[in-house]
């Protein structure tokens, strides 16, 4: 009896979304990761202080940012509660109804990126998490509100930048160097990318961002490495002028092969270089967070050199943007125009789908 009870109020406390919210999934590097690999034994990680010092608990929580992340930003601005990292404990029950971060540092868009970071959690392997996050759904509220659940769903996958920045470019000779220039090795992760997004289409996917590099030699770890007086590093350049526009032009491909505007193309990060000043930057090449010449030197810590304001720095860290950078680049995806966003943005995304 006791049991049966007990059954039965599992049930009920676990109901379908309500009106207006919908879930929303997350998948890529550590640009969004949530914390996925504090539990893992990866040297890629920010769990120690001073990441997280301007988010809502001052404390290190996984992101690589000062505060929040892009994601966490999204579902700000959507009115949800931030999407939990798919390993942490805390996701079960109604919370696995809010959607679920599979996102991982370090990883890229090809299977050998990364490895020097042991045990991340490679893309296909975060696709595989999200098959078995829909079992767990389904067994909850029932196959058909699980699948109706992901369909309705806003995505989000973030990947590229280590398939340069933490293979091709990362030694002076390196495999993939070795055997692509730099047009064929675009060429190469935009035909592997491609399978990636169609297989998260097959797992139901069917409202999907998905950003761009930005200029990757603009990171104060790229300037250090190979910039000139403190300049954007050339060859990394030349990639993200290469990667970026072939993207944009497989996503539109895709997009006429499913005959639906599945897939959305975003490119926000660009404008913020191209201007600093115009929004309120005043210090684009040199990381809040580091050591070294532009502090470009590995990860932050506590030994680390700590910028006073950080909402005049760009980067947060020698990789990674300041939470004031997310900011505008969630506003961009919001609302930006179609130079930024293709074929269209966010509010006129969630405007089409309210009306189905
Ligand atoms: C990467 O690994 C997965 C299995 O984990 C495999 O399905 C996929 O084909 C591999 N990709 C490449 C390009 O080898
Ligand atoms: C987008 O624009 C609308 C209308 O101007 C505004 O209410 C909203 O806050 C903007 N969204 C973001 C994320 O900036
Ligand atoms: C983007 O969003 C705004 C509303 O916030 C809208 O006015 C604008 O036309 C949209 N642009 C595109 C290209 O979809």
């Amino acid at each position: 009896m006791l049991t049966v009870f007990v059954a039965l109020a599992a049930v009920a406390t676990v109901a379908p979304p309500v009106d207006g919210t919908r879930a929303f999934f997350v998948f890529g590097d550590s640009l969004v990761d949530n914390g996925n690999n504090n539990y893992l034994a990866t040297p890629a990680r920010a769990d120690s202080p001073p990441y997280g010092i301007d988010y809502p608990s001052h404390r290190p929580t996984g992101r690589f940012c000062n505060g929040k992340n892009v994601p966490d930003l999204i579902s700000e601005a959507l009115g949800a509660e931030t999407t939990l990292a798919y390993l942490n404990p805390e996701l079960k029950g109604n919370k696995l109804l809010v959607g679920a971060n599979f996102a991982s540092a370090g990883v890229g868009i090809l299977n050998d990126t990364g490895v020097q970071f042991a045990v991340i959690i490679r893309i296909h392997r975060q696709l595989e998490h999200f098959h078995q996050y829909q079992r767990r759904v389904s067994s909850l509220i029932g196959e058909q509100q699980a699948q109706e659940l992901v369909n309705k769903a806003l995505v989000l996958i973030t990947l590229g930048g280590n398939d340069f920045i933490n293979n091709y470019f990362l030694a002076p000779i390196t495999p993939r160097r070795l055997q692509f220039n730099i047009q064929d090795y675009c060429q190469y992760l935009i035909s592997e990318y491609k399978k990636i997004l169609q297989r998260l289409h097959d797992l139901g996917a069917r409202r999907v961002l998905v950003t761009g590099t930005g200029p990757m030699g603009c990171a104060p770890a790229e300037i250090l490495l190979r910039g000139i007086n403190g300049n954007c590093a050339e060859e990394p350049q030349r990639a993200s002028a290469i990667f970026n526009p072939s993207l944009v032009q497989m996503i539109s491909g895709l997009n006429k092969e499913l005959g639906s505007d599945v897939f959305v193309a975003v490119n926000a990060v660009d404008q913020i270089f191209d201007s600093p000043q115009a929004f309120g930057f005043v210090i684009s090449n040199v990381a809040c967070c580091g050591l070294g010449p532009y502090n470009g030197i590995g990860l932050c810590n506590p030994a680390s050199r700590l910028c006073q304001n950080r909402d005049i720095y760009v980067f947060w860290d020698a990789f990674h943007p300041t939470e004031r950078v997310n900011r505008i680049i969630v506003q961009t995806i919001f609302n930006g125009s179609q130079k930024y966003m293709s074929p269209m943005n966010l509010s006129t995304i969630m405007e089409l789908d309210s009306r189905t």
